[in-house]
């Protein structure tokens, strides 16, 4: 049976992941086979040529799930009745930078998108952040959106967990759908922590079939510095991988997650584990009716303990940084 039609703004839909992520959503990938969906396309005008070939090629397309394409350079516009907005519409950064090198970038970006979303899409809108530095962009979007509760906003780790399933599986010759339990947590930055304390492999612990020295030395740096890694190697950031993590995060999100498993999203804190309240940072979540839960109650050890506070101290360094740009 058909479902009501569901709408989803994309920002920066002229550029490399946009173009990656509208094909995807028109076919089903976020709401399902059974709902229809109507996109909003919001560029800068040096991009609004580019997000109206994308819509041409939408048409082209003949997806039965799509119901309308709008392009437009007005936010307001954009987000009107949204009942998601994925923000990816920021630049990229190249070889050389770190992704901290983009928040004087970026970040003026996020705050009046944030009033945007509030003045103007549905109350019940779920926001996934892309655009880098994604947890602090999410900050700065939920603190001007005035009226919506923070839980509404979030910014994409999947990607880093999902590399970390992708890593581990191809280390281990297993299939990655036998990887469980990661867990990234803090910066989607080379401060973030992929934890496999807890990850299985077919229901085995990691951590009996890896030695420590690989984890630590090879494992970790090379999930926390993938994004660099894929700059090097294709010569522009992540964009079909970082779509369709996007598309993993946001389907999750309003669809919930299997019992017994948890995935990883940079969610506004509640305290937990010991990351100060308002920070959005990654924790092992799972979507309840809906709603982003933090899963409780792991048992953190000394080496964690120390990977977790350095990601959440360059959060807390990031957010300064945006204070005193006047941002938040
Ligand atoms: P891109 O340069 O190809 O596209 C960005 C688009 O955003 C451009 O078309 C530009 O015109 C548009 N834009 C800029 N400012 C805008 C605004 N204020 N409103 C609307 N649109 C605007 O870049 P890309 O490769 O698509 O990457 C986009 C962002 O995603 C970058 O910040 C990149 O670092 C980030 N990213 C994040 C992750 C993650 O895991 N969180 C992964 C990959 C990339
Ligand atoms: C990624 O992780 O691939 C993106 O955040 C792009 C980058 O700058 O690393």
């Amino acid at each position: 049976m058909s479902q009501p039609t569901r709408t989803i703004t994309i920002t920066g839909a002229g550029g490399q992941i946009g173009y990656a992520l509208l094909f995807r959503i028109a076919s089903g990938a976020v709401y399902g086979p059974d709902t229809p969906v109507s996109l909003r396309l919001l560029e800068i005008p040096a991009g609004i040529r580019a997000a109206e070939g994308a819509a041409l090629e939408l048409l082209d397309g003949a997806f039965s799930l799509l119901r309308s394409v709008e392009v437009t350079d007005d936010a307001d516009t954009a987000f009107s009745r949204a009942d998601a907005a994925l923000l990816v519409g920021a630049r990229p950064r190249t070889a050389g930078m770190e992704r901290a090198d983009l928040l004087e970038a970026n970040a003026a970006i996020f705050g009046p998108q944030g009033a945007a979303i509030a003045r103007s899409a549905s109350p019940d809108v779920r926001v996934v952040v892309v655009g880098n530095p994604a947890n602090t962009n999410a900050l700065i979007a939920s603190g001007h959106a005035d009226g919506l509760p923070l839980d509404r906003f979030s910014a994409m780790t999947r990607l880093d967990h999902n590399r970390a399933r992708g890593i581990l599986a191809a280390h281990l010759d297993a299939p990655v759908a036998d990887v469980d339990g990661v867990t990234i947590w803090g910066n989607h930055s080379a401060t973030q922590y992929p934890d496999i304390t807890r990850a299985t492999v077919k229901g085995r612990a990691a951590t009996e079939l890896l030695d420590d020295a690989w984890i630590r030395e090879s494992f970790i740096p090379r999930v926390a510095r993938r994004g660099a890694e894929i700059i090097e190697v294709r010569g522009s950031s992540s964009v079909g991988s970082a779509a369709s993590a996007a598309i993993d995060h946001l389907h999750d999100w309003v669809d919930g997650t299997a019992e017994g498993t948890w995935t990883s999203a940079a969610i506004p804190s509640d305290g937990s584990y010991g990351v100060p309240e308002g920070l959005v940072s990654s924790f092992p979540v799972r979507s309840v009716g809906g709603a982003w839960r933090i899963v409780e109650g792991f048992e953190i050890d000394a080496f964690s303990r120390d990977r977790i506070d350095a990601s959440v101290a360059e959060l807390m360094d990031e957010r300064e940084q945006a204070r005193a740009l006047g941002l938040i």
